[in-house]
Order: C-alpha cells, then structure tokens, then sequence
C-alpha cells in the first residue's frame, strides 16, 4: 500500500492505483487486442467500426501505463494472418486507422516521454504507411519513460524464422558458419524484441484462450491474464484489475514456492525475480 498516486488518474482508476504495490509492477506488459468485431456485430455496426472505437481503448491503456511507470507496453495491432486473410477493404481501413492514429498521438506520445517502436515484417506493408511509421519512430526517439510497441504484421513464428536467418547471416559476416553461436542469448539477441525485457504479464482481452502466434518465445514465464471484456470497451482501469491479478501471483520460473523454499541454498538458486536465472526450469 502507499499514497502517492500518480497525477492524471481517474477515480476508478486511483482506488485500484491505491491497492497495488509500486514496487511490483510488471516492467512490460503484452496485449492481444482482441473482440473489436464482436463489438460492432453486438450494435449492428460493421466490423470496422470496433477497429475505429478500439483507438480510444489503445489511447486510455497507452496514457495510463505511462502514467503508473510501465516500461515497456506491446500491443498485439495486426497479425500477419489478420494481414493476409482479411478483406482487401478491412486491411484498407486498418492502415488508414493506423496512419491517422501516429499522425495524431505523436504530440501525446512526446507530452508522456513515450518512445515509439514496432515488430513485425515491416517491408511487407504499404510504403506511404511505412513513411508514417519511420516519421513517428523518429518524432519519438529521444522519449525515455516508456517504450510502446505496436506489432505490425505480426507472427512469433516468422519472427523466430527471421531470428534463425538472421543469426546464420551473422556468422557468415564473421568468419564463416563455425562462429555460429546457438544459445538462448543469442536469439534473444536476434529477435525483433532485442530492445526490449520479455513481458511479465500478457493480457487477453474478450475472454480468448489462445496466443495466437505473439511472442511465443518472450513469454516464456508471463503471467496471462484474460479480460472477458471486448478491446472497444477496455480502458486503463482494465489494465490496472491485470496489474492486481498479476501481483496476486506467484512467479517461480520453475523454482519452488516460497513456503517450500530451502532456508539455506545449495549453490544457485533461481532467482524468483529474475527469468533469466531459471531458464532451462519449467513451470
Ligand atoms: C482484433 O479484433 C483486432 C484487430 C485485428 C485490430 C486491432 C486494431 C485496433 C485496436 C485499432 C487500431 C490500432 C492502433 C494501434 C491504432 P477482431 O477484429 O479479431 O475481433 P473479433 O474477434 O471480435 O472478430
């Protein structure tokens, strides 16, 4: 429990602030965005018009994490299946949405010290979209509070096909394909997310059980949290209830728990605040 509450809270908001400890935040979180279809189909409205709402969802959760001292945020935007298997028309109305919305939050983004960087095959979206991306990248760079993440064109898989490649390209460059290094730091290294921590809590909304294909190698030890709430609807209270199911939690990255916890350690113990440390562990 502590007092201070950071400004620009809501009332909803800063009661939930007030019962989370600060010291256990989750330095990144990870959002599968999703439900913005049946939020239209539930009005009667066309799909993209849950696309339209779920800007204002995007712009609520981004302002309050900053607000509470995130890191790093990901937002699951568009998967390379969405990208591929969508009507011409929605894919269309995605890229203008997503055009418009950098176009406009740049300012808010520099006013919150909110850095900007996407993951994603990039090459493979329209170039005037690209141009926009580049723009807002760069409008942000010197932000230093928190790193927002959109995944654009998204897929785990393609990321780690690309990680592989990537790390094949690199011993090439270096000598030959004896410098190959293959261990779990090294792809790290050479995943889209090398700027980033892996995510300690990734959140579902509109209450689906699935990952599909994001981060599938990052959130290797993230607590998931799924909100039966359709994204149009989500707002920054939403992600402050996934911040206090998250602290209820108990990691132990295949460690035991604290109540079974040797009292005096035999060599390394992983440590339970630190995923790296136990990594070969299952849990
Ligand atoms: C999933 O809902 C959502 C998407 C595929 C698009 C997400 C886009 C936004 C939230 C708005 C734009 C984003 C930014 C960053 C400006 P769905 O269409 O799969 O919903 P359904 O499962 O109910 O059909």
């Amino acid at each position: 429990m502590q007092s201070t509450v950071p400004p620009g809270l809501d009332r909803k908001e800063t009661e939930l602030y007030l019962k989370l400890d600060p010291k256990r935040l989750p330095r990144h979180i990870a959002i599968i965005m999703d439900g913005n279809g049946r939020w239209a189909r539930r009005r009667h409205l066309p799909r993209v018009a849950g696309h339209r709402s779920g800007v204002a969802a995007v712009r609520s959760t981004v302002e309050t994490a900053a607000r509470i001292g995130i890191q790093a945020l990901t937002l699951y935007a568009f998967s390379e299946e969405n990208w591929k298997k969508r009507p011409k028309s929605e894919v269309d109305f995605l890229m203008g949405l997503l055009s418009r919305y950098l176009k406009q939050e740049v300012p808010t983004l520099n006013k919150n010290n909110i850095r900007l960087e996407y993951i994603g095959r990039q090459h493979e979206l329209p170039a005037a979209v690209r141009e926009r991306m580049a723009w807002a990248r760069q409008a942000t760079e010197k932000n230093s509070s928190m790193v927002l993440t959109l995944a654009l064109n998204y897929s785990a898989r393609s990321e780690l096909v690309d990680a592989f490649q990537s790390l094949v390209h690199a011993a090439a460059r270096n000598g030959g394909l004896e410098h190959l290094q293959v261990d779990e730091d090294s792809i790290s290294q050479h995943l889209y997310t090398r700027h980033l921590p892996d995510p300690d809590l990734v959140i579902r909304t509109s209450g689906e059980m699935r990952l599909s294909n994001f981060l599938l190698w990052q959130l290797a030890y993230a607590e998931i949290y799924v909100t039966p709430t359709l994204w149009p609807d989500f707002r920054g209270v939403h992600l402050l209830e996934g911040v206090a199911e998250y602290q209820k939690r108990e990691r132990r990255y295949g460690g035991l728990s604290q109540d079974h916890a040797p009292t005096q350690s035999h060599g390394v113990e992983p440590s339970r605040s630190h995923p790296h440390a136990a990594k070969t562990a299952r849990n």
